[in-house]
Order: structure tokens, then sequence, then C-alpha cells
């Protein structure tokens, strides 16, 4: 194992699959303790089973972004529990059923901007609220190149979402580099994750529904927004403050 985070605390939230459980394990083999958080717990415990596999230190809260109180007591647990918080990664998303404007219905489109924008804002919120009063910290946010950088037909409340999550983080960094909180995100394009999977599809029609819109013709490998998140969570990254990293094979080049 490397020790980039080597006594160091790191949240997940969004851990119990995809790109969190990815991240999850590589912050883990570089010597953090993890916490990982989402809303299933068997999947949070898998997380959790894997790090403990590889030799890691982990362990799990469950917690809904959506709910205010349990993200307030979620950082709160993480410290009492661990006794610090010093990065965290915002990954929790939802991508919801596309429709025309027209067609869209508005709990779909309430659901996903309470679960992209305003939950990770609450995350933000609270975790910052610590760090500042604990030496600093590092944040990195999962946004999405479909938003700031790209606009696709039927997409209105993802987009919307992420295009606000990617200001959040800037304007949030702007807010909270002189307390010592470094808050950054990354917006990749389609990943070798859940959300880009349509049901029932196999990889290969994934591919060839997506590689096309992408100029690298194929998806993301999850290790390729992976080293993204822990390069902008690192000490390497000292230097960098309010970056949405794009990471989408120039689809929005
Ligand atoms: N895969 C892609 O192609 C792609 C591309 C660009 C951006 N992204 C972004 O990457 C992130 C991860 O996506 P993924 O592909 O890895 O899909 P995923 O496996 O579905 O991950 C989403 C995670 O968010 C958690 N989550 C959803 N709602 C939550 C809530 N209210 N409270 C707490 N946790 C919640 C889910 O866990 P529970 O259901 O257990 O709560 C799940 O672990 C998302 O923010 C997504 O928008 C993905």
């Amino acid at each position: 194992m490397t020790s980039r985070f080597h006594q160091r605390v790191v949240l997940v939230i969004g851990a119990g699959s995809g790109i969190g459980r990815a991240t999850a394990l590589a912050f883990a083999r570089e010597g953090a303790t993890v916490v990982a958080a989402g809303r299933d717990k068997d999947r949070l415990a898998g997380t959790v089973e894997q790090i403990r596999l590889v030799g890691g230190t982990a362990d799990h809260f469950v917690t809904d972004l959506t709910r205010e109180e349990q993200v307030e007591e979620l950082v709160a647990n993480v410290v009492r529990r661990h006794g610090a918080l010093h990065v965290a990664h915002n990954n929790a998303g939802t991508f919801g059923p596309a429709a025309p404007v027209a067609d869209m219905d508005p709990d779909e489109w309430r659901r996903t901007l309470e679960t992209n924008l305003t939950g990770t804002f609450l995350a933000l919120k609270y975790e910052v609220s610590h760090m500042r009063e604990h030496g600093g910290g590092a944040i990195v946010n999962t946004s999405s190149n479909i938003g700031a950088h790209l606009r696709l037909p039927h997409l209105a409340a993802y987009a919307a979402s992420k295009a606000g999550l990617s200001t959040l983080t800037r304007v949030a960094a702007r807010d909270h580099i002189a307390d010592g909180v470094r808050i950054n995100a990354v917006s990749p394009g389609p990943v070798d994750a859940p959300m880009s999977r349509q049901p029932g599809e196999s990889d290969e029609e994934r591919t060839a529904r997506l590689g096309p819109s992408i100029p690298l013709g194929r998806i993301a490998f999850l290790n390729e927004v992976v080293s993204a998140v822990l390069w902008l969570a690192s000490d390497d990254a000292g230097f960098t403050v309010g970056s949405d990293l794009v990471i989408d094979g120039g689809a929005s080049a």
C-alpha cells in the first residue's frame, strides 16, 4: 500500500456501488481510514468487506443525503468514532428517467435536484463546518460533464442539478479556502459504473450506444475517475482550488 492518505479519515458518500465503492477502496489502499455512507446497508457492508479483505480499515453509516439531520449526524458520527474528518468524497447521485421538459414529472425533478444538488450542499455544509474548526481538509464532489460542460436532450433535471453542483463547487471553494478547506469537483462523462448502463444492457451494447459521441470512442474505465478523485483530495493538488476536472474522452471539448 502507498500512503498518501496515511492517518487520514476519509468519508465517501455514495460508497455502496460504482465510482464511490471504487474510490473508497482506493483511499483505503493508500492508507486512509474510510467511512462509507449511503442508504443501502448491505451494499455499504460489501464495500467495507472488500476494504478489509485488502487489509484496509473501514466502517459504514447508513445515511440519506436528502435528510439534513442524517447528514449532520453522519459527520458527527465520523468524528466521534474516528476522531477527525480530513477528506470527503461527495459522490452520491441519481439520474432519473429521461424525458423532454414538458413531459417531465415534477416529483422526479425535485428528487434529482434534492439529491444531486441540495444533498451535496448539505454534505459540504457539515463537512466544512467541522474541517474549518480542525485544521482544514479536502473535499471532492462528483459532478458530471452533463450540465456545466455538455447539454443533452431529455436530461434537464440531471443537467440542471449537475450544472448547479459544478457552480456550487466553485463558490464553496472560494468561500472556504481561507479556512484551509480545498474544494474541487470531477465531471466525468460515461464511466464503467452503474449509472451509464440501461436496464439489461451488455458492455458491448453500452459501448455501441455511447462510444460514437465520445471522441476517444469508449467510456471511461473506473480507475480513470478514481485516480483523479484521489489526486484532487491529496496534498499533490495543494494549489488546485475550485477546479471542475472534466474526464470525458473529449466529449465536451
Ligand atoms: N456512471 C457514469 O457514467 C457517471 C458519469 C458522470 C457522473 N456520474 C456521477 O457519479 C456518481 C456515482 O455514480 P455511479 O455511476 O457510480 O452510480 P451508482 O452506483 O448508482 O452510485 C450512486 C450512489 O449514490 C448513492 N445515493 C443515491 N441517492 C442517495 C441518497 N439520497 N443518499 C445517500 N446516497 C445516495 C447510491 O447509494 P444508495 O442507493 O445505497 O443510497 C449509490 O451508491 C453520481 O453522482 C453520478 O451522477 C456517473
